[in-house]
């Protein structure tokens, strides 16, 4: 069984599935980390030395085969997968457990403040700015989150309590 758990950045994506991975013993694979070992650079640096087309290219080629391996797994996207090229359209074919971490802009806002150089689309908007920048981004990128099978509220519970949720669900 594939388990697929996308949201924005910042949502809790890697974090959760570890946990829902541990509890549940089975596989987690986090597409960005992927990337990061197949091309031998960080999420950044290929940003930086290749660019977004390049990377997004790459991610599209990356989630193909992770979802065609059809290995029994909890896959974590990058916050981006589902918007781009048929990306969104392959992930819904490959389980029915799409989960979408929602979070708040406010809850996000707080995450995203700290650490975010390591975080190529945002690391050059300022502290002032980044509240319009994720309204407007996830605003653009909710028409796919919202595609998902089933969409899980973040706020306000801690990331034990929405992988506890999560496998209530896939025990149902
Ligand atoms: C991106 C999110 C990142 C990473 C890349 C682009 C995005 O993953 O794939 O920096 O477009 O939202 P996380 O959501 O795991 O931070």
């Amino acid at each position: 069984m594939i388990t697929i758990l996308i949201g924005y950045m910042g949502s809790g994506k890697s974090a959760i599935g570890r946990k829902i991975s541990k509890r549940m013993n089975v596989n987690i694979i986090d597409l960005d980390d992927c990337i990061e070992e197949g091309e031998n650079m960080t999420i950044p640096e290929i940003f930086e030395a290749k660019g977004e087309v390049y990377f997004r290219k790459k991610e599209s080629e990356y989630l193909k085969e992770l979802i065609e391996s059809k290995q029994d797994q909890i896959i974590s996207l990058g916050g981006g997968t589902p918007c781009y090229g048929d990306n969104m359209k392959l992930i819904l074919k490959a389980t029915p457990n799409v989960f979408y971490l929602k979070a708040s802009i406010d809850t996000l806002l707080k995450r995203l403040v700290k650490g975010k150089e390591n975080r190529p689309l945002i690391k050059n908007i300022s502290d002032e700015e980044l509240p319009e920048f994720i309204g407007k981004h996830l605003f653009e990128r909710n028409y796919y989150y919202m595609q998902s099978h089933k969409i899980i509220n973040v706020d306000d519970f801690t990331r034990k309590e929405v992988a506890v949720k999560i496998i209530q669900i896939l025990n149902d």
